[in-house]
């Protein structure tokens, strides 16, 4: 099967030479050798969220630390504020697992004050919030530079971020912001395979999690943390060590390429397919709250978005559908993970082709 190049929001590209990593003879999971690993892993990843806060890898995808975080970091009531379908699944878990939980959800297509958020946290009711980062069912980015001097003002709420399809493609400076837990998956802009999630947790949200009586077992915070200090870097269970490899030499390219490239490539890319779909459609969200990693763009000229797919992949492209109930009234073009402006380029010119625009 000839591979088709991926623009749809995660799983992104990965490079031969990770792919070549995954294959790497496996080491033992409770050795040094695998203790050096994750922590030179932890290292870079401290590195690249800005923070001194301990690194949990979990042999999961993200939503399994998102269940773990608002699980352990709820103690009274989590408060959760949603801008499209992720943010709608922290109520999901939320309820899932008995916390209890209130949501606020955005109209479609904008984003999260301050005011909106500090009006809810202001009644005192609340010791959790979370926040989706880049929501990818509507191609959203809150801006966390405004929202964090709100959570500044609450210290009592523990604050948990999904910053599934942003982190290592927009800079994230956790410990500056206050964010009390980072989560993130593989298969986004860290541009690996599916299979790994990881997430920062602050020294507040570890204390606010040793207080909560129910935490689960395998996503345990608490329970993961103690591990990973007492065991010198291993964890409970057995870790993907396939990713662990594959992002030792992602975490090097990424070093190649330089942080502030990387991100400023993010940002190229973003302008880049957000002018073209404002010349030829028009962007689902407000123009301000357009994601700097996944587009998302209304389909003003009724095409069928599934037809346009299955012509793109005969050209080995791929794009996606709208999320849910914005299939076929949208669709998403991510720009995230080691895509290049060229490769966006020969999708806008493919798809141009195609719909004779
Ligand atoms: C914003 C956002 N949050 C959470 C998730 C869930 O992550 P995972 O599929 O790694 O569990 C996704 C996946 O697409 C996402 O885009």
């Amino acid at each position: 099967m000839p591979h088709k190049k991926l623009f749809i929001p995660g799983p992104t590209e990965v490079h031969p030479d990770v792919l070549k990593a995954l294959s790497t003879p496996m080491i033992g999971h409770r050795g040094s050798e695998y203790s050096e690993l994750q922590k030179r892993l932890t290292e870079k990843i401290q590195a690249l969220a800005y923070t001194k806060n301990p690194v949990i890898f979990s042999a999961s995808s993200g939503t399994g630390l998102m269940e773990g975080a608002i699980r352990c970091s709820t103690a009274k009531r989590a408060i959760v504020f949603s801008v499209g379908t992720f943010g709608n699944r922290w109520k999901e878990l939320a309820d899932g697992n008995g916390v209890p939980a209130d949501k606020h959800e955005a109209e479609w297509g904008t984003g999260l004050t301050p005011e909106v958020i500090d009006g809810y946290l202001a009644a005192g009711k609340y010791d959790c919030a979370t926040v989706t980062h880049s929501e990818t069912s509507t191609g959203v980015m809150n801006d966390l530079e405004a929202l964090a001097p709100v959570f500044r003002k609450h210290p009592e709420v523990v604050w948990c971020v999904d910053c599934v399809s942003s982190f290592a493609g927009v800079k994230i400076e956790v410990d500056r912001l206050g964010i009390d837990i980072m989560v993130t998956s593989s298969q986004k802009c860290l541009a690996l395979p599916p299979g790994l999630s990881l997430c920062t947790v602050s020294p507040k949200a570890e204390e606010r999690a040793k207080g909560v009586k129910n935490r689960g077992f395998y996503f345990d915070l608490v329970n993961l943390l103690n591990f990973i200090r007492e065991k010198n870097f291993q964890y409970p269970s057995t870790m993907t060590i396939p990713h662990l490899f594959a992002l030792d030499v992602q975490m090097e390219r990424i070093a190649k390429e330089g942080v502030d490239n990387r991100f400023r490539r993010h940002r190229e890319m973003a302008s880049r397919v957000q002018s073209w779909a404002k010349r030829h459609f028009a962007l689902y969200p407000a123009e301000q709250w357009a994601s700097t990693t996944v587009s998302c763009i209304r389909n003003t000229r009724g095409i069928s978005v599934a037809d346009l797919n299955k012509e793109l992949g005969k050209r080995n492209l791929n794009l996606s559908n709208g999320y849910g109930k914005l299939k076929e009234q949208t669709f998403r073009i991510a720009h995230m993970g080691d895509l290049q402006m060229s490769d966006i380029d020969e999708l806008l010119a493919a798809v141009e082709d195609i719909l004779k625009l």
